[in-house]
């Protein structure tokens, strides 16, 4: 993804073009390609004009063409990503958007951004979908079985889901990104300074910093979440040795039937890594109340 193109696209692009990429995705749901006709009516306009606007703003590559028994159109990532853009500019949430990347993730782009308050954020877009299949199934506790589901939706789905989480978990006090808004596939966030814990920043104390990281999958635990995708890569270690979970979409309520697995297989991916890395050894019975399900 190239995040100068986005920019440009984003600047480029005038209210009636957002008007017409508005109606593509709409039209989305019930065709595979959006035919001239079908955005017109959704978008308000003469086919003739959504014809000449879509000529004007094609090099900008937010949508992509089929020509065949009929012409029709579909919303490329990028374009998705300046409606979502568009939508949390419009809302007051996002003054602008850095060519900064925070991190890197295999299934999202993280930016950062500015915000209307001068905040200084993390802008993530949700990727889902697009790539393997692995990803989808990772997934599957809240995709189900819908196995073409597209990948707009997912992505969506997945953003949505994680800013839900956040808007459990961060109240509670939990250590998460403040969730601060989200729109289609992006969700914007408070932005955690530090280290991820993969890149073995050296502790002053690793047990320490260990219990503070189970005793956030703890709280986690009894407001009702799991994280389902805990790891080294997904933890920040701030200067002040405070640990921050993040990367959240594929979290799981308590009572779902994986649950319990993937409570245990996100403890055993901490705590295996503590032992790896800083040779930590912890004692579980400090979280017996987690672990009376690893009693197997
Ligand atoms: N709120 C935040 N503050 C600071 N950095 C962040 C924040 N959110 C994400 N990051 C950074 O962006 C990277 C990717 O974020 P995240 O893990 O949420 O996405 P992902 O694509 O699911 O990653 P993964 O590769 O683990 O699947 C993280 O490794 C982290 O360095
Ligand atoms: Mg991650």
């Amino acid at each position: 993804m190239s995040i100068y193109l986005l920019i440009n696209a984003f600047k480029s692009l005038k209210e009636i073009d957002f008007r017409i990429l508005n109606a593509i995705e709409r039209g989305m749901a019930h065709y595979e390609y959006v035919p001239v006709e079908v955005i017109a009516k959704l978008a308000g306009f003469s086919p003739e004009k959504v014809e000449g606007r879509i000529r004007n703003f094609y090099h900008l590559g937010v949508v992509q063409r089929r020509k065949g028994a009929y012409i029709g159109y579909i919303l490329t990532t990028r374009g998705y990503d300046c409606l979502a853009l568009n939508a949390l500019v419009k809302r007051g949430v996002l003054k602008s958007l850095s060519t900064k990347p925070i991190g890197v993730g295999k299934e999202s782009d993280v930016f950062e951004g500015l915000t209307y308050s001068d905040e200084i954020v993390a802008v993530k877009f949700h990727r889902l979908g697009r790539t393997s299949f692995r990803q989808t199934r990772k997934y599957r506790t809240y995709i189900g079985d819908r196995r073409h589901i597209s990948w707009l939706y997912q992505a969506r789905l997945a953003a949505e889901r994680e800013y839900e989480g956040l808007n459990i978990l961060y109240p509670k006090g939990v250590a998460v990104p403040r969730p601060i808004s989200w729109n289609r596939h992006v969700v914007v966030t408070s932005l955690v300074e530090g280290v991820v814990l993969y890149e073995v920043p050296p502790l002053s104390d690793p047990a320490d910093v260990l219990d503070k990281i189970l005793e956030n999958v703890k709280k986690a635990y009894d407001v009702g979440i799991v994280h389902g995708d805990l790891s080294e890569y997904n933890i920040i270690i701030t200067p002040e040795e405070e640990c921050c979970i993040f990367d959240w979409p594929q979290w799981v309520d308590r009572n779902h039937p994986s649950a319990p697995f993937l409570l245990k297989r996100d403890v055993e991916n901490i705590v295996k890594f503590f032992k790896r890395k800083y040779r930590v050894k912890v004692d579980v019975s400090n979280y017996a109340n987690i672990l009376n399900i690893f009693s197997d």
